[in-house]
């Protein structure tokens, strides 16, 4: 603001001079905002203090005398407005709706020119804890693709980030952001994907993060694989096997080790099992049931 002009030089004419410390001022919802200004004169005369919120029409907040407020406040602002002595404006029990750029003219009947200055107002919500939603199970299967979605219930102007085992994810190949960052896509995913997620949102007024997320990558057994390959005829294969490999087992033996199901009556005998017919195998038999049962256990499960 001007605070002195030379009219030809002949006479000074002053304005009232206007302090304003901070031009940017963030609220939260139910909080506070201090439009705080200063101002200096010659006069001792009491100020004409005019607080005005720009909207297509602007609407005065609030004309006082000193801070003494004339006539009635709009019903919006009632019991949540004061006016200080150095004409600074506070606003209680704050609005999404008070948001915007508020002018304030500042009048001294011996100045010529008042005072003027501009402060704007932001109002946002405080972020309510985010959580990850995941449209699968967190337990994913090897090279599958999976989104986790960043959400909260409240929260204005919110901005996300994603943390892996603690550490920032960018944009990158196998790891997509969606343009506002709420979604986390990951292609593929590997066995190093298996990890601690954390989603961490932002706002002007505050910030939260996450309960972690454990995502689970399994492989399937490279039995299953066999098995869902080359035929279901192995799996028979195996389990006679293994039945007749206990019944030597415990025949020779007299062990209780076994880790096949304990099934009564005698095992049936193929030719298979003349492999273990041989005081030989004895060994052989034992390290073949418990390997084969182990196998056969794997891709029963
Ligand atoms: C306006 O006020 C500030 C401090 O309040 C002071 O530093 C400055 O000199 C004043 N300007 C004029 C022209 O009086
Ligand atoms: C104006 O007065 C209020 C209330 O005393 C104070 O909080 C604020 O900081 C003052 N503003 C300036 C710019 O000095
Ligand atoms: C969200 O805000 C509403 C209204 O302000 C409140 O009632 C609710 O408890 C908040 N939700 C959470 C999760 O904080
Ligand atoms: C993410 O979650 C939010 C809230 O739960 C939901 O409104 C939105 O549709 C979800 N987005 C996707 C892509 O699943
Ligand atoms: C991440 O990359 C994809 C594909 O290149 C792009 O569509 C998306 O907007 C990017 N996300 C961010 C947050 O930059
Ligand atoms: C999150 O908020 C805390 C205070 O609540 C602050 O100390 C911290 O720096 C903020 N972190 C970020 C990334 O803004």
């Amino acid at each position: 603001m001007f605070t002195a002009v030379c009219h030809h030089c002949l006479s000074i004419v002053v304005a009232v001079n206007m302090t304003v410390p901070n031009t940017l001022i963030r609220g939260t919802v139910g909080g506070e905002a201090l439009l705080s200004v200063r101002y200096h004169s010659f006069s001792l005369d009491p100020p004409v203090i005019k607080w005005q919120l720009r909207r297509e029409k602007s609407i005065t907040v609030v004309q006082s005398i000193g801070t003494d407020i004339i006539g009635t406040l709009r019903p919006e602002y009632r019991d949540r407005i004061l006016v200080f002595d150095n004409g600074t404006l506070l606003l209680h029990n704050l609005r999404l709706s008070d948001e915007g750029d508020y002018d304030v003219e500042i009048s001294i009947t011996d100045d010529t020119f008042p005072g003027e200055a501009s402060i704007t107002l932001t109002v946002d919500e405080r972020i309510s804890r985010p959580y990850i939603h995941m449209e699968a199970s967190s337990l994913l299967e090897l090279s599958e693709n999976v989104i986790l979605n960043c959400s909260h219930d409240n929260g204005t102007r919110t901005t996300y980030r994603w943390f892996k085992s603690g550490n920032p994810l960018a944009n990158m190949t196998r790891f997509m952001l969606s343009p506002d960052q709420k979604l986390l896509t990951i292609s593929r995913v590997l066995t190093t994907d298996d990890d601690i997620y954390i989603c961490a949102v932002k706002n002007p007024v505050g910030n939260m993060t996450s309960q972690p997320l454990r995502v689970t990558v399994y492989r399937r057994s490279s039995v299953y694989i066999i098995l869902s390959t080359g035929g279901i005829f192995l799996l028979i294969t195996l389990v006679t096997v293994c039945n007749t490999a206990r019944f030597y087992n415990h025949k020779y033996s007299n062990t209780k080790s076994s880790s096949c199901p304990v099934r009564t009556g005698h095992p049936p005998r193929t030719t298979l099992s003349r492999l273990y017919d041989h005081p030989d195998h004895t060994l052989m038999s034992r390290v073949g049931n418990v390997l084969l049962c182990k196998m056969v256990g794997t891709c029963l499960e």
